[in-house]
């Protein structure tokens, strides 16, 4: 699929350009959006290469990796980012990956946020489950996860190698027969 938008409440979801490069830094460059995931605090040029990649593979068929730009409907301000990546062996399911701003945080826009990406993802992607693994101690995406209906399915023993150290993964889920009892658009 080309061209995603989706618009909820809050939330909206749109593919990511060439201009949102400063605002998904202020996700992936910030310390405190970082602390839970799997790399240090990325460059203003690491950035950019990652919003590159993004819209180099956006062209790719069958397309694989979707980075979206999360939009607040009231300003259109860029205030996070989504990622849903299908997998390439198994091409009914995909990982999910989001961050927002912390001064964004802890308003129930996180769970807003997994809630526009199971419904894209189910309904317009085709897709049939969507998991995303995150670390034992990130409560928020814990609870913005379980709140939008992702089950907790097991934890990944090392799965990750984080600031010189393994790190287990819980990993979380929902099934798209499941998700029609919980379909909202956040
Ligand atoms: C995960 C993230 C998107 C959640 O966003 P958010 O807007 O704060 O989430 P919500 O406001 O929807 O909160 C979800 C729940 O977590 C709770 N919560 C939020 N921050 C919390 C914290 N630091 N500690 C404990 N609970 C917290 C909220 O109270 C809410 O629970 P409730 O529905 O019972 O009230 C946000 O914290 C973030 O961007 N983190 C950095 C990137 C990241 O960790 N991504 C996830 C990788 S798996």
């Amino acid at each position: 699929m080309r061209g995603v938008e989706i618009t909820g409440k809050r939330l909206g979801l749109r593919e990511v350009a060439p201009d949102d490069v400063d605002a998904l830094h202020a996700v992936y460059g910030d310390p405190a959006a970082t602390e839970h995931l799997p790399f240090e605090p990325r460059t203003h040029e690491e950035v950019a290469e990652i919003v590159a990649e993004a819209l180099r593979t956006a062209e790719t068929e069958p397309r694989r990796l979707y980075v979206l730009a999360a939009t607040e409907v009231d300003t259109g301000e860029v205030i996070g980012v989504a990622r849903i990546s299908i997998e390439i062996d198994h091409p009914h399911s995909a990982e999910i990956g989001l961050g927002l701003r912390p001064d964004h945080w802890g308003r129930g826009m996180g769970t807003d946020l997994v809630r526009l990406m199971l419904h894209l993802g189910f309904t317009s992607l085709g897709l049939h489950r969507l998991w995303g693994a995150r670390s034992p101690a990130n409560t928020a995406a814990q609870l913005a996860m379980l709140v939008a209906g992702m089950v907790e399915e097991g934890r990944i023993r090392h799965h990750v190698r984080a600031r010189g150290a393994w790190r287990d993964s819980i990993v979380h889920s929902a099934l798209e027969d499941e998700w029609e009892g919980h379909r909202s658009l956040g």
